[in-house]
């Protein structure tokens, strides 16, 4: 007889029995996977949640229906959204898988088809063809859509209210790049989406396509221009007449994809650099631009900024224009299953931090920057701000800490926030939340009390994942008290970490009204057969 003390408490539940699913690692090491889609319906809140609150938190998550490639990395898999709808002090929530391309041939065919990363050459030579997008990266609204985001190939758009996948390319075109990034910046002056796609043309190329498209989603403007290396540039910075590009010192290699390789390898000789690109045809170049100058680069050391908070620009009395671009900072390759090609992988205590880049664009491209000011000496990632002000100097960044004098959780720095910091610099002050022990936050979103409120004042919403008892939380924190939170939103089970999230609020639906997330049963009258009624 089997001992029945460890059959009782075998830590998978399984009496010992074996899955042939593979776990869904994901850069928090978060690595059960979830595959849940459903709603539920007025989720238990913990405190009282604000009615002032109104609109959806939407989030995305890396969560394979398949098995995947094992040789795969966790940036792959198909992309999952989870929304919360926040109305009237109540929340409903639902989840669904976007519908790729790529989820849908690998469904059917109930196994992986595709290999690698942004690896074509690895997929099934049946589905080489296919857009091989998991848009897993990042959810915005735009143009009445949920933009559902990677940088590897375009948009799909998805309905906001019940999820589904309505179509790839929704803005048709307009410009013939290949790619999208996951961050477009939304300008709140002129309400204009600022865009950029890399490897714009095929597989490391050096094409940058960067536009802008109108609250309609029609391009009002338009540039190409070439990147110094094949570079993964993820994140960009947005100001009110310049657009910087944020390069990590990893490269593509064709050579290496051909032969079965990762699209990436970490370069110890590329620095980390930024690519500054005015918005518009019109936009003032400082006088020593050349007038078909369409970009300059300006770089520092092997570094990887990982993710802006904001920018901003300063005109000095000469003319001359200086860049502040505010971004998390890891001094060595934080993904380090992108190794370099001679095999070094990154150290564990790579330190991270919060950093503000200056960038004077009167300097020749191809210049040095000085080493940047550091804002927050401690280990951090996914800073944002309050969004009204993005483009213009702000005071307040929220982002995901490593609390200090906490233990960390794991090797990379996704896998140590246990706590989000809101930071004045105005005054320098910090303020923490701290999750608890062997907790995770995700990244932050935050909500102004009202359109007219002081900047960062409201209230941020942010995913909590709760190891021991395998669940995960929302918290919502009122700024003006910032160590606790104001309401907890119980979520019923455990959901695979975020990758990016943004809040929509009801306001931005306006002329489109939204329907309820979840299923909401008709009134009825009173059918009078209840025990108390006559007999028939
Ligand atoms: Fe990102």
């Amino acid at each position: 007889m089997a001992d029945l003390k460890e059959s009782a408490s075998g830590i998978d539940g399984a009496y010992g029995l074996k899955s042939k699913r593979t776990d869904a690692f994901d850069l928090s090491g978060s690595n059960l996977p979830c595959r849940f889609e459903g709603e539920v319906g007025d989720m238990i809140v913990c405190g009282d949640i604000p009615i002032e609150i109104d609109g959806t938190f939407y989030r995305v998550m890396v969560d394979p229906f398949v098995p995947p490639d094992p040789g795969n990395v966790p940036l792959d898999g198909d992309g999952s959204i989870s929304a919360f709808r926040f109305h009237d002090g109540r929340v409903d929530m639902k989840m669904r898988y976007i519908e790729t391309e790529r989820y849908r041939l690998e469904r059917k065919a109930r196994k992986a088809l595709f290999g690698l990363y942004r690896n074509p050459f690895t997929h099934h030579p049946c589905v080489r063809g296919a857009i091989d997008s998991t848009a897993n990266t990042n959810l915005i609204y735009w143009a009445g859509y949920l933009l559902a985001l990677k940088e590897v190939a375009l948009p799909y758009a998805v309905d906001p209210d019940t999820l589904s996948t309505i179509k790839y390319d929704p803005f048709e075109s307009q410009v013939r790049s290949k790619t999208f990034t996951a961050h477009p910046k939304v300008d709140p002056f002129t309400n204009e989406l600022v865009v950029f796609g890399y490897e714009a043309t095929g597989l490391a190329s050096l094409d940058v396509a960067t536009y802008t498209l109108n609250s309609n989603g029609k391009k009002v403007e338009e540039e190409w221009l070439k990147s110094p290396w094949s570079s993964f540039i993820h994140d960009c910075a947005l100001t009110v007449n310049w657009l910087v590009l944020v390069m990590w010192p990893f490269e593509a290699s064709l050579d290496r994809m051909q032969t079965g390789g990762h699209h990436w390898a970490w370069n110890y000789s590329r620095p980390a650099a930024f690519i500054v690109v005015p918005r518009r045809k019109r936009t003032k170049r400082p006088s020593n631009w050349a007038a078909d100058e369409k970009c300059r680069v300006y770089q520092w050391r092997n570094c990887m900024p990982l993710h802006t908070a904001g920018a901003w620009e300063v005109e000095e009395d000469d003319g001359d224009i200086r860049i502040c671009v505010e971004s998390s900072r890891v001094l060595d390759n934080a993904f380090p299953f992108f190794p370099s090609d001679d095999g070094r992988t990154p150290s564990a205590d790579a330190k991270s931090d919060f950093v503000r880049w200056e960038l004077d664009l009167s300097a020749p491209s191809g210049s040095s920057i000085s080493d940047p000011q550091v804002i927050l000496d401690l280990p951090c990632e996914f800073p944002r701000i309050d969004e009204r002000f993005l483009t213009k100097q702000y005071n307040i960044v929220f982002l995901d800490v490593n609390i200090p004098k906490t233990k960390p959780n794991g090797q990379t720095i996704f896998q140590n926030l246990n706590g989000l910091a809101m930071h004045s610099h105005r005054s320098g002050a910090t303020t923490f939340f701290y999750a608890g022990e062997n907790c995770s936050v995700q990244e932050p979103v935050f909500i102004p009390r009202n359109k007219d409120a002081p900047e960062g004042d409201g209230w941020v919403l942010a995913m909590i994942e709760r190891k021991v008892i395998n669940r995960c939380d929302i918290v919502v924190i009122d700024t003006a008290q910032f160590d606790k939170p104001v309401a907890v939103v119980q979520l019923p089970f455990h959901v695979k970490a975020q990758v990016h999230g943004n809040w929509v609020d009801s306001v931005r639906r306006e002329g489109s009204e939204a329907r309820s997330l979840v299923h909401e049963p008709e009134e009825m009258p009173i059918s009078g057969r209840g025990v108390l009624g006559p007999m028939i």
